[in-house]
C-alpha cells in the first residue's frame, strides 16, 4: 500500500474504552467468536509453553491472558486502552490469576521503546491492534520483532479484508447510500475505513488486511514464516447455521475439527475473519 492514512491512537484508544466489559465475552458470546478462540488456541498450544517469556500487545479484556497464565507462561499484559487493561487485571484477579502475570503495562504496539531488545521468547498480538496503525504499520512489526529474542516467535492476527467484506456487506449496502459509490469502492479497493473517505459513525478507522499485506510486513525481515493460518472460516455459514450445528453434540466437535484443517489450507487463507501469522525471528 503506497499511502496508508495517518495512525491516530486515539482512535483505538477510545473505541476500546467505549467498549468496555463486552470485550471479555468477545471469544464467547456467538459462535464466530468460539471460531476464532478454537483456532486461536490451537495455535498458542504449540508455542506457549511453561516458563516462557511472553508479551502479550493488544491483550485487551485478558480472554487470552487467562490461558497464558495457564500454560505456565511468564507474562507480561499490555494494551493501548487504560479501560481494557483495568478490566483485564480483575478478570485475572476474580480468576486468582493475577499473582501470576508479571506486569500490566500501557503499551502501544507502534512504540515499545521501554522495552529492551531481544528481550521476550514470544510476542504477540492478535485481535487486530495492526489494523489501527496505518502508517505505522511496519513500525509496529519491527518493534515486535526488535523485543523478540532470536530465535523466539512473533504471533500476529489481523482482521481479514475479505471476510469482513462478505459478512457486512448489509452495511455496504447502506454505508454507500450515505457515502456514495466512490467512498465504497475505495474500502473495496484498498480495505482502508478512514475519516477522509469512508466516515462511519462508529469512528471505527481500519486498514482490513489481506494475507499480501501481511507478506509485505514480513518481506524485508529476518524471520521464517512458520503457519500462515485463517480463523473463522466456517463463520461464512453464519451465525443461525451455526447455532444449529451447535445444537448437535455430535456435530459441533466435528465442525471445530474442520475448522483447524480448514485453518491451515493455503486456499482459505483470506477467507476467515482473522489471518494469523506465525514467524521465527531469525
Ligand atoms: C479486538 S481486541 C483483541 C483483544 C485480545 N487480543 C483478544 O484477542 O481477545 C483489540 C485490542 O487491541 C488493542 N489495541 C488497538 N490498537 C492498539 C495499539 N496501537 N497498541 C496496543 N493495543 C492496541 C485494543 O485496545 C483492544 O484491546
Amino acid at each position: 500500500m503506497d499511502k496508508l492514512p495517518k495512525y491516530n491512537p486515539d482512535i483505538p484508544e477510545r473505541f476500546y474504552d467505549s467498549l468496555g466489559e463486552k470485550e471479555w465475552t468477545r471469544l464467547s458470546k456467538n459462535r464466530l467468536g468460539e471460531l476464532l478462540f478454537h483456532v486461536h488456541m490451537d495455535i498458542f498450544r504449540q508455542y506457549a509453553k511453561k516458563d516462557t517469556s511472553v508479551l502479550e500487545l493488544g491483550a485487551g479484556a485478558g480472554v487470552f491472558s487467562k490461558e497464558f497464565v495457564r500454560f505456565g507462561t511468564q507474562l507480561v499484559v499490555s494494551d493501548i486502552s487504560e479501560k481494557q487493561l483495568t478490566i483485564n487485571r480483575s478478570k485475572m484477579a476474580e480468576l486468582r490469576l493475577e499473582e501470576q502475570i508479571e506486569a500490566f503495562q500501557l503499551l502501544d504496539i507502534t512504540d515499545l521503546s521501554s522495552i529492551d531488545k531481544n528481550h521476550y521468547d514470544m510476542v504477540t498480538c492478535v485481535g487486530g491492534a495492526l489494523n489501527y496503525t496505518f502508517d505505522k504499520e511496519q513500525a509496529a512489526v519491527s518493534e515486535m520483532l526488535r523485543v523478540t529474542k532470536p530465535g523466539g516467535i512473533v504471533i500476529v492476527g489481523v482482521m481479514s479484508f475479505i471476510s469482513a467484506l462478505v459478512r457486512y456487506l448489509p452495511a455496504v449496502v447502506e454505508e454507500k447510500q450515505q457515502f456514495g459509490i466512490a467512498a465504497t469502492n475505495w474500502v473495496m479497493d484498498t480495505g482502508i475505513q478512514d475519516a477522509e473517505h469512508y466516515p462511519v459513525k462508529s469512528r471505527h478507522y481500519v486498514h482490513m488486511m489481506e494475507s499480501k499485506d501481511l507478506d509485505l510486513l514480513f518481506e524485508d525481515q529476518n524471520v521464517q514464516i512458520l503457519e500462515k493460518r485463517a480463523a473463522g472460516i466456517l463463520a461464512m455459514a453464519g451465525e443461525t447455521a451455526l447455532n444449529q450445528a451447535k445444537e448437535d453434540d455430535e456435530l459441533w466437535p466435528s465442525i471445530l475439527h474442520k475448522e483447524i484443517k480448514l485453518s491451515k489450507n493455503p486456499a482459505c487463507l483470506d477467507c476467515g475473519a482473522n489471518i494469523i501469522y506465525v514467524v521465527r525471528k531469525k
